[in-house]
Formats: structure tokens, sequence, C-alpha cells
């Protein structure tokens, strides 16, 4: 039986998040990473062009639900961990059309879970004790909290409100038990809402950054008031890099900016940042773009990270505070018109179409 390489096997990695800790994983870590993705409309081969020709780079297309292919990428390319983005994951598309993310974030996941434990288990001893399988999950399991109250810590109950959030929250739960009832080394992380470069212009950050730039409505959803807490991608990155070096196996970690804003102070800023690197006299500033929508069905009102744990035991902390990370992702799609008009195709703006036409202003 063949030895485990420094391989990592990594799923999701053409999307947001994925494509930013492929690219940080081959400069910084150097070894080979095998890409699973499917490229569905998240996906996008452009966010890897500076990977272009690196062989350290292998990008496979297909599907996280395809037991024989992830079996069989597993015993050729026998990776000493798996690094699982892959997802559904945006919440709005969740609403309108709830099944792709059972099928993708809850079966795709066990799919990668019951390969993975398939593989591990061929391992020799020591092989079996490297091995890691970290998931890679969101804060919005636990649901919402009110203005006042704690933010979410690792033994927070889990209480999903959307069906993204459900769907994760299931996945979350088949991690936990391949630990638990197999022993197969699995890791898992719990992230706020990450912004930066290559997230696709459909989440809050970069469509309004966007509609800004072209002079278009800011769909604020119901009266701006709803809280998020921001981490920029590197960080999310630097994070998930400590998991896997350092994290204990069964355990969870909660990885934050300590950023919270309300999410009409984000589109102001957002503003306020486009009106000063592109200023534009007939549009005047931009802030009277802002345009307040019906909200969006069971809006969790807050999100706030406790990061204590990530912070004392794997001795990591964000780099980026989120005025500096905003005014870089601002100025990040300022300079990508090829990028954005490529990303914005019919798809996109059938997209936009189905959320928006019946969001009339309020
Ligand atoms: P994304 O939507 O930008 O990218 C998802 C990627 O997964 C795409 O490249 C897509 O092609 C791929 N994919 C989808 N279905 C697939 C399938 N069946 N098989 C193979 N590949 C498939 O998502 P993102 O924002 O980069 O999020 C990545 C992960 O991080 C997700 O698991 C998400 O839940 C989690 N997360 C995201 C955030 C955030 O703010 N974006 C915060 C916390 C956690
Ligand atoms: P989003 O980027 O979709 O992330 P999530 O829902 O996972 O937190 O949205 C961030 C916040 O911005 C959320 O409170 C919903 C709000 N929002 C708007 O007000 N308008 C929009 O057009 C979008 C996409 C989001």
């Amino acid at each position: 039986m063949a030895n485990m390489t420094n391989t990592v096997l990594v799923t999701g990695g053409a999307g947001f998040i994925g494509s930013n800790f492929v690219m940080h994983w081959v400069k910084s870590v150097g070894s080979a990473v095998v890409n699973l993705d499917l490229l569905t409309y998240a996906g996008n081969p452009e966010n890897l062009e500076t990977l272009e020709g690196d062989s350290r780079h292998i990008f496979v297309h297909g599907d996280i639900c395809d037991a024989e292919l992830v079996g069989s990428l597993l015993l050729k390319h026998r990776p000493k961990a798996i690094v699982h983005f892959a997802a559904e994951s945006h919440v709005d598309r969740s609403i309108l059309e709830p099944g792709a993310f059972v099928r993708t974030n809850v079966l795709g996941t066990f799919a990668m879970l019951q390969q993975a434990k398939q593989y591990w288990l061929t391992l020799h001893a020591d092989e079996k004790h490297a091995f890691r399988f970290l998931h890679v999950s969101t804060d919005e399991v636990y649901g919402s909290l009110g203005l006042d109250d704690a933010a979410f810590s690792e033994v927070t109950a889990y209480a999903p409100n959307s069906p993204y959030a459900a769907s994760k929250a299931a996945s979350d739960h088949f991690a936990r038990a391949y630990f638990h009832t197999y022993g197969l080394p699995v890791l898992m992380s719990n992230c706020s809402n990450n912004y930066g470069p290559y997230q696709f212009p459909e989440k809050l950050i970069p469509l309004m950054i966007l509609n800004a730039l072209e002079g278009k409505p800011l769909p604020v959803y119901g009266d701006g008031s709803n809280v998020r807490d921001w981490l920029y991608v590197e960080d999310h990155c630097s994070a998930i890099r400590a998991v896997l070096e350092r994290g204990v196996v069964g355990e969870s970690y909660n990885i934050g900016g300590n950023s919270e804003r309300k999410n009409l102070d984000v589109v102001q800023t957002i503003c306020d940042l486009v009106d000063e690197l592109r200023p534009d006299a007939s549009l005047g500033k931009r802030r009277k773009l802002i345009t307040f929508v019906t909200d969006r069905p069971g809006h969790d009102l807050r999100y706030a990270i406790d990061t204590r744990k990530i912070n004392r035991e794997l001795d990591w902390k964000p780099a980026l505070a989120f005025n500096e990370g905003l005014r870089k992702t601002v100025a990040w799609y300022l300079e990508r018109a090829a990028w954005i008009k490529n990303v914005r195709s019919g798809a996109y703006r059938d997209w936009i179409q189905k959320n928006y036409q019946e969001r009339a202003s309020k």
C-alpha cells in the first residue's frame, strides 16, 4: 500500500473562500492541492488564474456527491488532509430553492465523510493519526442573537433559521458523528461573514460595490439594522490553517473578525469609499442610491462570534481591521472589470431579476 502524501484535497476551491485558500496554500505552504469543484454558478476557474501552469494545483471538475469519483481521487492522490468548503452558500437562494442545499450541503458532506472514512481505514497507524478532515462551516447554525446577547461560542446550542443554515447544521452534525462513532479525525470551524477579493456579487458587499460604481439602487433589506460580524477572507484562510495544523481532533473552533457592523453602516461606508476612489459628478453622493426594500423572510437580526477559544488555544487572531479590509476590497473590485463582466453572465442576471423584482422599494 502506497504511503500518504503531503497533498491536500480541497472541495469548492473555485468559489470565493476556497479559491483564496488554494492560492494561500500553494503560495505559503507549497504542497500540492487537488481541487474538486463542480463549477456551479458560484465556481469560477478565473479565480485561480494566478496558479495557471503551476503543477501543484490539480483541478478536478466534479461533484462531491459522486462517491465513486471522490473515492478514486483519495486513492489516487492519498492526501494527508481534506478541507471541505464545497456548498451552496447563499441564504436568499436557499429561501427560493432549498432542495439544492439539501443535496450539496447534506448529501455531499455525507458522501465526503463516507469516502474519507473508507480511505482513512486503508492508512497505516501513524498516518491514520496524522490525517485530518476539516469541515468548514458557518456561524449561522447558531441562529440569531438579540442586540445585547453574548456572542456565539462553541457551546452555543444550534438553532438554524434559514434552509441554508439548517443544511449546514445537518452537515456539522454528520461531521461530528463521524469523529464520535468511527474516530475519523474531524475538525470543524464555524466562521462569521467573509468579504474580500473573488466574492460572487450576489452577497452584500460585492453587490453594493458594483451597484454603487454603476449608479444602480442599493437594495438594503428591511431597515438595515441587522448586524453581521465581518472577517477578511485572508484571515479566514489563516484561521483554517491554524485549525488544520494545531486543532484538536473532534473539536470545533469559532472564527470571527470582532467587527460587528449594521448593514446600513456597511453600505454607507462602501458608498463613501466608491465616491472617494471613483468620483462621478453626474451621480453625486452614492448614499442617495440606498433603497430600503422588502425584508428577507426570517432574517436573522445579529451574528457575533466569541473568538476566545481559537485565540487562546491556537494563537490565532484576525490581522486586518474592517475599515482597512473594506478599502482593499473596494479597490480590488474597481480594478477587475473583466472578471466582473464574466461572472455577471446570463445566469447572474436571471438571479438578480428573481431575487429583487418582488422586493419593491419601501
Ligand atoms: P461559494 O458559493 O463562493 O463557493 C462554493 C463553491 O463550491 C463553488 O466553487 C461551487 O462551484 C462549489 N460547489 C457547489 N456545489 C458543489 C458540488 N456539489 N460539488 C463540488 N463543488 C461544488 O461559497 P463560499 O462563500 O466560498 O463558502 C465556502 C464555504 O465556507 C461554504 O461551506 C460556506 O458554508 C462556508 N462559509 C462561508 C462564509 C461566507 O461568508 N461566505 C462564512 C462562513 C462559512
Ligand atoms: P449576505 O451577504 O447574503 O450574507 P448572510 O445572509 O449569509 O449574512 O447578507 C449579509 C447581510 O446583508 C444580511 O443581513 C442580508 C443583507 N442584505 C441586504 O440588505 N441586501 C442585499 O441585497 C443582500 C444580498 C443582503
